[in-house]
C-alpha cells in the first residue's frame, strides 16, 4: 500500500520551473536527477512525476496520481474528449494558480487574407487541440478541416499540411519566427492545480490537507503586501478606502504625536505607486510596503 501523495507535473515546459516554484514554496525538498521522470520528496511523504502536460489529466482521472499541476487548455481538451467518448471526466479543479498564462489562437501565415472567423471556411487548420478548436468553429458556424497533430504545429503551413494554426501562444516568439500573425483568441489559460475525485485513502489525507492549505496560502500571498503608515486619525476613513483589497487594518496609537496614529495593513493586491501619492496627499508619512512571506488564513 502506497502512502506517499504524488502529484504529476509537466516534465519540461512553461509550466516546470512554476510548479516547483510554487511546491518549494510550499515547504518541499526534493532532489531531481538529469532526466529523471520520478523525484521523491525528502522532507514530505510526497512524490513528483514529471509527464508530458497532455499525460496529466489521465493521470490524475486514473487515479495514479493524486494531484497535477496543468494548463487549464489541456484539461479543458481532455474535457471534451471524454465528453464526445461518453466518459465522465473525473478530474476536479481545486484552483487556479497565477502562472503559465496563455493563449489559444488562431495564426495565419503572412499574407494570408483574414477577415474574420469566417475567413477560416473550408482551411485547414492544423491543431493539438481538436476538441476545443471544433466547438470554437460550431459557436460561430464555420466549417473547416481540423488537422490534428500531436506537435510542431507551427511549421504546418510550411509543410503544406494545412493552412492555418490553432496553439497555443504566450510571448508570441515561435509565431514570429514561423512568420506567423495572431489573429484570433480562441481561449485563454493558465496553470491550475487538479486532484482526483477518488476518495483519498485516510493515511494519505493529512498532507492532502495540509499542502492544499500551503498551495492557497503561497497564491494569496503572490500580489499580497503588507503596508505601515502614520497618520492622522482623522484621515483613516480617507486612508481605509484607498488601501487595495485590504479587510481590518490595525490603528497603532503613536506615543506622544498627538493626533497620528501608525496604520498597518495587509492589501491582497499590489500597492502601486499612485497610491502612495493618494495617501501621502491625506496626511500619510513614514509609508513603507513589504511583500508578504507566508499567510495561513
Ligand atoms: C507551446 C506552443 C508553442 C509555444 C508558444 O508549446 O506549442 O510551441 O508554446 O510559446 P511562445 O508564444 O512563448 O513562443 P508548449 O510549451 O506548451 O509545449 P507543448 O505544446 O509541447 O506542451
Ligand atoms: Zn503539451
Amino acid at each position: 500500500m502506497n502512502t506517499r501523495l504524488k502529484i504529476a507535473i509537466q516534465k519540461s515546459g512553461r509550466l516546470t520551473e512554476h510548479s516547483l516554484e510554487l511546491l518549494h514554496s510550499c515547504g518541499l525538498k526534493y532532489s531531481r536527477g538529469k532526466d529523471q521522470l520520478m523525484c521523491y520528496g525528502e522532507n514530505m511523504p510526497l512524490d513528483l512525476l514529471f509527464v508530458r502536460d497532455d499525460d496529466i489529466p489521465d493521470l490524475v482521472q486514473e487515479d495514479v496520481c493524486d494531484l497535477g499541476l496543468v494548463g487549464l487548455n489541456v484539461i479543458e481538451e481532455k474535457r471534451l474528449a471524454f465528453g464526445a467518448r461518453g466518459v465522465a471526466p473525473l478530474f476536479e479543479q481545486v484552483q487556479t494558480l497565477d502562472f503559465g498564462r496563455c493563449r489559444l489562437g488562431i495564426a495565419v501565415p503572412d499574407g494570408f487574407a483574414w477577415q474574420d472567423p469566417g475567413s477560416l471556411a473550408g482551411r485547414r487548420i492544423a491543431t493539438t487541440y481538436p476538441n476545443i478548436l471544433n466547438r470554437w468553429l460550431a459557436e460561430r458556424g464555420v466549417r473547416a478541416e481540423v488537422v490534428v497533430l500531436s506537435g510542431a504545429v507551427e511549421i504546418a503551413p510550411r509543410l503544406g499540411r494545412a493552412d492555418v494554426i490553432c496553439d497555443l501562444i504566450s510571448t508570441g516568439s515561435t509565431l514570429a519566427a514561423n512568420h506567423l500573425r495572431e489573429v484570433e483568441t480562441v481561449m485563454h489559460s493558465q496553470a491550475v492545480l487538479i486532484r482526483t475525485p477518488v476518495p483519498i485513502p485516510p493515511e494519505k489525507q493529512e498532507w492532502t490537507r495540509r499542502l492544499l492549505m500551503r498551495i492557497d496560502g503561497v497564491e494569496q500571498v503572490k500580489g499580497s503586501k503588507y503596508i505601515m503608515l502614520h497618520v492622522p486619525r482623522s484621515a483613516l476613513p480617507q486612508v481605509a478606502k484607498l488601501l487595495p483589497g485590504s479587510e481590518a487594518p490595525t490603528v497603532i496609537p503613536l506615543e506622544g504625536r498627538g493626533d497620528r496614529v501608525a496604520v498597518h495593513a495587509v492589501c491582497r493586491e499590489n500597492v502601486f505607486w499612485e497610491t502612495l501619492e493618494q495617501l501621502k496627499a491625506v496626511g500619510a508619512s513614514s509609508v513603507l510596503v513589504l511583500p508578504v512571506e507566508k499567510m495561513l488564513a
